[in-house]
């Protein structure tokens, strides 16, 4: 089962900040068993690909997908556009993304059909309001999610299947679920991904919201957690590889 360590950087980073994140950050140790992905912004993919080339540890992410092949979408990026772009994966269904650009579950299954049948890999996220985690109705939430999502999905051992479980009202708030709820939290889904039929395929479950480098060990002590998404902390470099190093 593979680790992951993913950088969300959202519309934060420009070319001066990228080129300093990335002076010390290349000559360190990636030597864990764990895969670095760094979902830049589309302006950005290809500046930090000509940085990261040559280290055969760090991978591109987007941060999305359209869920069309091409036609008249402005603003939109193709899975073809992505692979002209070395992006290796693609997150669908952040948080931000439903709540700000009214995506829902139908289109995040879109964009994984699209992503299912090419070599880029989903990082699919989930994840309840908090509203809906108050009203006490957070796991029937979830399975809810990746039912949608999931249907009509024909798994393919040849691909890498991330999601990540996010609670909406941990992201970006400095205040991550604590180790009870991910455990439970992360074992009540891959029940869930058990009963699916997912050809045996490999579902690796990242933990995502205010996850920095002093909470990062305990959270990943726990089995059930393949990694994480991080969004703040990932923007600084050092933090980012604190984090990536205590896996
Ligand atoms: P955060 O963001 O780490 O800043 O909470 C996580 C995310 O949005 O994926």
């Amino acid at each position: 089962m593979s680790k992951y360590c993913i950088a969300n950087w959202k519309m934060y980073m420009n070319r001066n900040k990228i080129d300093s994140y990335f002076n010390d950050f290349l000559e360190k140790d990636f030597d864990k068993n764990c895969k670095l992905i760094i979902c830049p912004s589309p302006m950005h993919i290809d500046y930090v690909y000509e940085k990261i080339r040559t280290n055969k540890s760090i991978f591109l992410g987007s941060q999305n997908i359209s869920e069309h092949e091409n036609g008249a979408f402005t603003g939109e990026c193709s899975l073809e556009m992505l692979l002209e772009s070395n992006c290796m994966y693609s997150i669908i269904g952040h948080s931000e993304r439903r709540e700000l650009f009214n995506e829902n579950d139908f289109n995040v299954n879109s964009k994984l059909q699209i992503l299912n049948n090419s070599p880029v890999n989903p990082i699919i996220c989930i994840g309840e309001t908090s509203d809906e985690n108050e009203s006490g109705i957070t796991k029937a939430v979830l399975k809810n999610q990746l039912i949608k999502i999931f249907d009509n999905i024909d798994f393919k051992d040849t691909k890498e299947y991330i999601i990540a479980y996010e609670p909406i009202w941990a992201i970006g708030t400095g205040k991550s679920a604590d180790t009870e709820t991910i455990y439970s939290i992360h074992k009540f889904l891959k029940n869930i991904i058990n009963e699916i039929n997912t050809n045996n395929c490999n579902i690796c479950l990242l933990y995502g919201g205010s996850v920095n480098d002093n909470n990062a060990a305990e959270i990943l002590s726990i089995n059930e957690v393949d990694g994480f998404l991080i969004g703040s902390a990932s923007l600084n470099a050092d933090k980012f590889y604190n984090i990536y190093n205590k896996f």
